[in-house]
């Protein structure tokens, strides 16, 4: 019998995507079964009980699903971040975790400058706004999304800064971008700000009160990231008093309702739609298929997260 694979989507995949996935799933001899814009829980856990397989995106596979997917071998995340796939109950339940990095990365970069001009306009109220040309970009996290940010903010003849804890300084300049030595830096430095750090343990909750409150005078923060590396109740504050901010996002807050009483500095899309284009679905979820076609056929285990 053949191996399935469930794509299960909440948010889902352009249909031409799912068809790029299912030509490359025949060609392996692996069924597709396909679970899109579930609503309850209870649908995923029925879902997952005889596949082999799953390509998700921003779905949340806890422990309760690796106990109901008894046959399950791996799990790929069609995207970058995999904050939402509990990666110890994986191991536990001796489930390979992979992401497909970069895949949608030019999506979410696209977006980023979507978002600034729309609030450098003002929103398009029609009153006198800025430009981004000869500002201060500062990328917070010099990855794949971050790297592409880069490349198109120099098509806006911005000034463009990075910084990465974890990416040398000579590589970020050797793209003709400028390396500060702090995160603080990169605030104080840069009138926007764009946000391409993962959810961790040490993020959570990072983008707060004072490092926002560096930030010059007409200050633009970006978030395409995840709503989790933001303190809330802190950013809120600090907009109330500098009346200058203005915070743009994909990725609507917990405290959306407080933040929408700041008129005309802050927007949020109704759902994370970094990556909703159809190139980035068919990049990810094609990838995704392949990577599970290449760890059924050889045990190829590249992209695996939780090694
Ligand atoms: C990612 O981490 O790849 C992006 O946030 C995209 O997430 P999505 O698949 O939920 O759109």
């Amino acid at each position: 019998t053949m191996a399935k694979i469930l794509i299960a989507t909440e948010k889902p995949f352009a249909k031409i995507a799912v068809d790029g996935i299912k030509e490359v799933a025949e060609t392996a001899g692996l069924e597709i079964v396909l679970l899109e814009k579930y609503t309850e829980k209870a649908q995923l856990l029925a879902a997952v009980a005889d596949v082999e397989a799953m390509i998700i995106r921003s779905d949340k596979i806890d422990n309760e699903v690796f106990d109901a997917a008894k046959n399950l071998k791996i799990v790929v995340r069609a995207g970058a971040g995999y904050d939402n796939v509990d990666l110890a109950a994986a191991t536990a339940h001796g489930v390979v975790v992979m992401n497909t990095p970069g895949q949608n990365s030019n999506a979410v970069a696209e977006l980023v400058f979507g978002m600034l001009v729309f609030a450098v306009r003002n929103f398009y109220n029609g009153k006198a706004g800025t430009e981004l040309k000869g500002k201060k970009l500062g990328i917070l996290a010099y990855g794949n999304v971050g790297r592409r940010v880069a490349h198109i903010a120099k098509g806006f003849d911005m000034d463009v800064y990075a910084y990465d804890a974890y990416c040398p300084a000579a590589a970020i300049e050797s793209d003709g971008v400028k390396a500060v030595s702090s995160q603080d830096e990169l605030f104080e430095k840069c009138e926007v700000v764009s946000l391409h750090i993962p959810a961790t343990a040490e993020t959570r909750q990072s983008i707060n009160y004072a490092l926002v409150g560096k930030m010059p005078k007409g200050g633009v923060l970006v978030n395409t990231a995840r709503k989790e590396v933001i303190n809330e109740p802190e950013l809120l504050k600090l907009m109330q008093e500098r009346t200058d901010l203005k915070y743009v996002t994909d990725i609507m807050p917990e405290a959306d309702a407080d933040f929408r009483m700041l008129e005309g500095r802050y927007f949020s899309t109704p759902k994370k739609m970094g990556a909703q284009t159809a190139e980035a679905n068919i990049n990810a979820g094609v990838a995704a298929a392949h990577q599970i076609a290449a760890f059924f056929k050889d045990g190829c285990t590249k992209y695996q997260v939780n090694k």
